[in-house]
């Protein structure tokens, strides 16, 4: 059996949550292989709303097992309230979740040090989640980070206060005020939670079940422009999270990956700072936000929006070897008269169909223009339902991209969601 990938092909946010946990009983294993609680996965159903930040997005489903795969960065404090939270609606996920030895653990320097830098940068400040994820990754990279099978070793808390006290030498540079006390105390708090789960060796774990012909969903957090390798530069994650991630994250190899699930909005959000070519500065941004309810799942901030930018769309599925397209909150589309899609930008005289190296270059978007449907699409059940002009919508996209979008969401419930 392969391992199928379902992954942002934006910047984030693009409804990953409730596409996997639709997918999810298609499955036996849902696994997580990058990032952290810098991810929010917002899932809805039964009237109730469950976001979710370390935990894949499998869990609400029976008899599906769940995995924290090596590539993920967990921080236990934020961890253990997921998990509390959880069981106080009568979750209770130790029997079915399963934690790599080898994911790294965010610690409360981390944090800490996340927060120093960006505070030191002034203007051109990430707008990093500020959940220590740059730092914890960069010790992972430097050779210097605790791992979750470190929390069973007898020295634990001589690894820890070593790596602590790097992390205050580093702070000594930064002028930032910070007490580490009480967060400390729930950090190890959270590790005795940890403790009440089954850690294991997930890529062997992993390989064993595709031997025995299980299905198994990665779970992607983040989006592709939000790469360290391919997204915007500087302004992304710390993590690959594109296809190659999942290999990486999860230790399974690049011929055991079978579908790959390319998730996108009918539209375009970014949190945080960088580069977007489509934002809009106008009432239809405003009213993109406001309809999309587009509010961070982990921060609350506001998403920035704009319209949807094909040339990063098409580089995004080449990066990924998109084989599926999952298209978003295509109902917020409806109310508007006419919406546009970027599908070129001009720099100076030069029209370029590409994502330049460089982010400084101001990109002028080329739109065309749609029309749009004006009709409530948030009931419809099938594809042959959909308004003209929605359907036209979708093969223009299919046509650009060469891939088939297989799913469309129209509302964030589980059940507003069109199989085609
Ligand atoms: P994720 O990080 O990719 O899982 O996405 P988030 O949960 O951060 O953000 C997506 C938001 O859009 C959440 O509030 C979802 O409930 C909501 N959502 C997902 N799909 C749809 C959709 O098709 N239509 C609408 N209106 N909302 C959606
Ligand atoms: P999900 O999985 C949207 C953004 C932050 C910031 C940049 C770096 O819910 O789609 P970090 O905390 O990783 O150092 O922040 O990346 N970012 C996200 N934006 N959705 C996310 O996750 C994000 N995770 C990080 O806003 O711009
Ligand atoms: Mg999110």
């Amino acid at each position: 059996m392969k391992i199928d990938v379902l992954l942002g092909l934006q910047w984030g946010d693009e409804g990953k949550g409730k596409v996997v946990d639709v997918l999810t009983p298609n499955y036996d294993v849902i696994a997580r292989f990058q990032g952290g609680p810098n991810a929010g996965h917002t899932l809805e159903f039964n009237d109730v709303k469950h976001v979710l930040h370390t935990i894949p997005s499998g869990i609400f489903r029976e008899g599906v097992l769940n995995i924290i795969g090596n590539g993920v960065v967990m921080d236990p404090v934020i961890f253990k309230k997921e998990i509390d939270n959880l069981n106080k609606i009568g979750v209770n996920l130790e029997k079915t979740l399963l934690i790599s030895k080898k994911a790294h653990l965010i610690l409360p320097s981390h944090r800490i040090l996340d927060a120093a830098s960006e505070a030191s940068k002034g203007k051109t400040k990430i707008g990093s989640t500020l959940k220590g994820i740059g730092p914890t990754y960069m010790d992972k990279t430097g050779r210097n980070g605790l791992r979750i099978g470190d929390v069973l070793s007898a020295d634990f808390l001589e690894k820890y206060n070593f790596l602590k006290e790097k992390h205050e030498n580093i702070l000594e540079n930064y002028k930032f005020e910070y007490d580490i006390a009480q967060y400390e105390k729930e950090w190890f708090e959270g590790i005795e939670c940890i403790k009440q789960f089954q850690i294991i060796d997930s890529e062997i774990f992993i390989n064993n079940l595709l031997q025995e012909n299980l299905s198994i969903l990665a779970e992607g957090a983040q989006g592709t422009l939000l790469d360290i390798d391919f997204g915007t530069y500087p302004y992304v994650t710390s993590s690959n999270t594109v296809t190659a991630g999942a290999c990486t994250g999860l230790g399974v190899a690049p011929n055991k990956i079978g579908e790959v699930f390319g998730i996108f909005k009918a539209y375009c959000t970014r949190v945080g700072s960088g580069p977007f070519t489509t934002e809009l500065f106008d009432q239809n941004g405003d009213k993109l936000t406001e309809l999309g309810h587009e509010y961070g799942a982990t921060t609350g901030r506001r998403r920035r929006c704009g319209w949807l930018d094909l040339p990063a769309l098409k580089y995004s599925v080449m990066i990924n070897g998109v084989t599926q397209l999952i298209m978003t909150k295509a109902d917020i589309l409806q109310h508007f008269d006419t919406f546009k899609v970027a599908t070129a930008y001009k720099i100076g005289n030069e029209i370029v169909d590409y994502l330049p190296y460089d982010i400084t270059i101001p990109l002028e978007p080329i739109y065309k223009e749609f029309k749009s449907w004006k009709t409530d699409i948030s009931k419809l059940k099938s594809n042959d339902e959909f308004p003209q002009e929605l359907k036209e919508y979708i093969e223009f996209i299919e046509k650009e991209t060469g891939v088939p979008i297989t799913i469309v969401s129209v509302g964030p419930n589980r059940n507003e969601t069109v199989l085609r």
